[in-house]
């Protein structure tokens, strides 16, 4: 049935022109059919340097909202309508604009996982995999940046020659490991490398050997030796022990499981490309070019 339906999508990419974008925590039969997998900052950019016209999104809105700011001349299709990103859901362009009144002068850096309509009122854009390399790109000191502060703190750490104002936003999903947790995985696995997502929480990152985004998480685990414990969301975890059978992967935490990443199934790409299912995604021409800004400094700073 799976390998059916997988050959189906495979046809109907050829015969209607379209590519699959799929981000790293979805299923591994997702992944299988997709031209490209990877995480937030690879998923972004990549598309507007692929010849199809249309694009299925496998992941998250704001996944597929970057893709349409960057590429709007394309179809970008969101497999499925349901999937969002509570942490982008957290915060809307007023409350930043309370905040940026609260803190005249200041920089404001925006996480990726915000919706196209809160990048209008933000200078730059970051990923997990690029924060700390595009703040301290940035000429500017003071830096009010949002909405993850399990994220903006381990920036801060990092650079503490910036003055980062941090918001009280969080992944609801990452912020739900605790250390009672961390120390239990350890304690289990002594041996095995602790691999974890910046938007833990900063006393879970106490116990980490190395802070990384879904993409240095994925190739730190597939070319070490080490056997690894995965601290971000569990199909993480799954994909690894596909791709390395000969070592062992432990999970940090069982609750790691995003419900949105997981909503997607076969069957949503496969109706979605037919035009009987998902979304399209369409932005007002105003709010795309002014997200598009942020956007683009993200890229030009992160080179
Ligand atoms: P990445 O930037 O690592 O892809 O993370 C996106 C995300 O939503 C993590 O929860
Ligand atoms: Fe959003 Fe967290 Fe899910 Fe990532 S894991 S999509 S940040 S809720």
């Amino acid at each position: 049935m799976k390998k059916e339906l997988q050959q189906k999508i495979q046809q109907l990419k050829q015969e209607k022109d379209i590519a699959i974008l799929a981000h790293s925590y979805q299923s591994v039969d997702i992944l299988e059919i997709a031209d490209q997998t990877g995480d937030s900052f690879k998923l972004s950019v990549v598309a507007k340097d692929m010849p199809q016209s249309t694009v299925v999104l496998c992941g998250v809105r704001f996944m597929a909202e970057t893709v349409k700011i960057l590429s709007p001349q394309k179809t970008v299709l969101l497999a499925n309508a349901d999937a969002g990103c509570p942490m982008a859901e957290q915060m809307d362009k007023d409350l930043v604009e309370q905040l940026k009144a609260a803190y005249p002068g200041y920089t404001v850096a925006a996480y990726i996982n915000t919706t196209a309509e809160l990048k209008t009122v933000c200078d730059v854009c970051v990923t997990s995999s690029s924060a700390v390399k595009i703040l301290s790109a940035m000429p500017e000191k003071d830096i009010l940046f949002i909405p993850d502060k399990n994220l903006g703190s381990f920036i801060q750490k990092q650079l503490p020659e910036k003055n980062i104002v941090l918001w009280d936003g969080y992944c609801p999903v990452h912020n739900a490991v605790t250390i009672d947790e961390c120390k239990a995985a350890i304690s289990l696995h002594p041996n095995a490398k602790v691999l974890m997502h910046p938007e833990l929480p900063a006393e879970v990152l106490k116990f980490a050997d190395v802070i990384g985004s879904t993409a240095d998480i994925i190739r730190y685990a597939l070319d070490s030796e080490e056997d690894c414990i995965i601290g971000t969301e569990n199909a993480v975890r799954n994909y690894l022990a596909q791709m390395r059978p000969d070592k062992q992967f432990y999970l940090l935490s069982k609750g790691l499981i995003c419900p949105d990443m997981r909503m997607t199934t076969l069957t949503d790409v496969y109706h979605a490309m037919l035009g009987q299912g998902g979304q399209k995604i369409c932005l007002d021409e105003e709010v795309r070019l002014k997200a598009k800004h942020a956007i683009d400094e993200m890229i030009r700073l992160g080179r």
